[in-house]
């Protein structure tokens, strides 16, 4: 089965990047001159996805506006004469077909995912969370989407492996290896931010998921859980004892950009990786060095 929608959550405040996310979205937070959404936006293309869902909530318009021509912006450009500037925008203006959800109350991300059910219908479909950006040669999602087929188009949660005293940041799963796949496991449950010390494995799940339509039934189904909101990980508890669901180790280097550790990092990496930015990263990065007389 080929998975033809996304959803992307958006409608979070955003607390750990205030103040700037008092009035911008953090999504719209940009890493170089790119807003986070567009990377992610761009891994679902990538993966073959036709359309993306974002569940919204009210002074985020500036999402769904970015993803819209801005016919006044075009036509000062293209009398500019700045052409490369003017393709760039249009193209970012067409590269997605998208539906917006209100998320009237933040309940959760269970909450936020079952906001999107008259969209996605009876198909498989997607979920990315926004707050991990995840560099690979092949999209993490397409990468899950691999794993889906060859396993009678069942739902799969991405997991990387953390250091054992980190768990206490994360999602974290049991289940067993398959014999065929050594980066995939039959998930056996998934447990929220437990201590190292009662943590299943040091299998943690940044935000890649493929679900069957089936997740529906058991975002109704669960009661308000961990900080008073309906949580996702409930909802896959319930769907992995129902039905087979997976857990695949992705390939990719994943950055938490929703806090600002993650967010200083990813700058620095992304600006390293660019051609165009690298040098003037690394001369950078010396002069200040040299300036504050810091070793590093
Ligand atoms: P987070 O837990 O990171 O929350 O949500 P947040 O509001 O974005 O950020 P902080 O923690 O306050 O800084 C994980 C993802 O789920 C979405 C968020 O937009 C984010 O992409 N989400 C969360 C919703 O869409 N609705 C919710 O009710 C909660």
């Amino acid at each position: 089965m080929e998975i033809k929608k996304v959803v992307i959550p958006v409608a979070g405040k955003g607390t750990r990047f205030l103040p700037a996310t008092k009035e911008l979205p953090k999504e719209m937070i940009p890493i170089i001159n790119k807003p986070m959404i567009q990377y992610v936006v761009e891994e679902a293309i990538n993966s073959g996805v036709e359309e993306v869902i974002f569940v919204t909530s009210r002074g985020k318009e500036a999402i769904e506006d970015y993803f819209s021509r801005n016919k006044t912006l075009e036509k000062f450009l293209e009398e500019k004469q700045k052409f490369p500037e003017l393709e760039m925008c249009k193209k970012i203006g067409e590269m997605v077909t998208y539906r917006t959800v209100i998320q009237n109350e933040q309940l959760g991300l269970g909450h936020a995912i079952l906001c999107a059910e008259d969209l996605i219908g009876s198909e498989n479909f997607g979920v990315i969370l926004g707050d991990d950006l995840i560099l690979s040669r092949e999209p993490v999602l397409k990468q899950l989407m691999e794993v889906s087929k060859i396993n009678n188009d069942k739902s799969v949660i991405g997991v990387m492996e953390i250091d054992p005293s980190d768990t206490k940041k994360y999602g974290v799963i049991s289940g067993s290896t398959l014999a065929n796949d050594p980066r995939t496991l039959k998930l056996d449950a998934m447990v929220e931010k437990p201590e190292p010390l009662k943590a299943p494995s040091n299998l943690a799940t940044p935000g890649r998921y493929i679900f069957t339509p089936r997740i529906f039934k058991f975002l109704k189904e669960i009661k308000r859980g961990v900080g008073g909101e309906y949580q996702l990980t409930d909802a896959i508890n319930l769907l992995c004892q129902e039905e087979k669901f997976f857990a695949h180790k992705f390939k990719g280097d994943r950055f938490d950009t929703g806090n600002i550790q993650g967010y200083l990092e990813a700058t620095i990496e992304f600006a390293l990786r660019e051609e165009n930015t690298r040098e003037t990263m690394i001369s950078i990065i010396k002069e200040k060095v040299s300036h504050y007389n810091l070793s590093i």
